[in-house]
């Protein structure tokens, strides 16, 4: 007789926690009352598909965007979409946005006192391949500082949103850098509290996607839903 394994719960810590006090925003928008549980109909577990079509492959090099070469470090970011059972998703949307090489995003709310690009707007679009496939070009976008604490510094990150075939396979997240030295005091990246969890969010080094002379090449795989599941950003 087959022995049947036994069911394992999603692990706790594994999703960023509402309320995480050293996120100081987190204080005043997280819910105070326990979440109610609400069961899925049609609407949640279908969603809009999209085509490869839809998207010109040069929505995801954000280096010829514009008139120039885009200043900073050229780089390669690169992955694979899985759901909860390892399957490869094709057909997902993925659209990225970031701060330019010096730390600011082309967008009027950011006043920070770094130079804007012309040549970047850090924004991306992408459809995964049959394969569950997706690859970017783009810059190695700068940290940048905030008002969450005193001298707060957000590590590098490159900002992700993902429609699966699903809306409940949606995600909004980010990707850090490896060995980056903001990690362990960045209050977005510790939202979550399992370490494990916590490092699906940061890309590999991967020198089958670095491409010789030109850039520098990172993996980041996403997984929509499940106990793999890479963590939503608490925002
Ligand atoms: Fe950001």
């Amino acid at each position: 007789m087959n022995s049947i394994a036994a069911y394992r719960p999603i692990g706790v810590g594994t999703q960023p926690n509402h309320l995480h006090p050293p996120y100081v925003s987190s204080i005043k928008r997280s819910p105070t009352k326990p979440l109610i549980q609400i069961p899925y109909t049609l609407s949640e577990v279908t969603g809009p598909s999209f085509e490869s079509r839809l998207v010109s492959p040069a929505a995801s090099d954000l280096t010829h965007q514009q008139h120039g070469d885009p200043l900073g470090e050229r780089i390669i970011v690169s992955g694979r979409v899985l759901d909860e059972d390892d399957r490869l998703l094709s057909n997902t949307l993925i659209e990225i946005w970031q701060a330019n090489a010096a730390g600011r995003y082309a967008h009027e709310w950011d006043q920070h006192d770094a130079p804007l690009d012309p040549n970047f707007t850090g924004c991306g679009r992408a459809i995964t391949d049959s394969e569950g496939r997706y690859r970017f070009v783009t810059i190695r976008p700068g940290e940048y500082p905030w008002r969450n604490h005193y001298n707060a510094w957000r590590p590098a990150h490159i900002h992700f949103s993902l429609f699966g075939p699903a809306f409940a396979t949606r995600l909004v997240t980010q990707m850090y850098f490896p060995g980056d030295p903001l990690l362990p005091v960045d209050p977005v990246f510790q939202c979550t509290a399992d370490e494990k969890a916590r490092n699906r969010l940061i890309s590999v080094f991967d020198l089958e996607t670095t491409m010789p002379m030109h850039a520098l090449g990172y993996r980041f795989d996403i997984v929509l839903r499940g106990r793999d599941a890479t963590p939503m950003e608490d925002k």
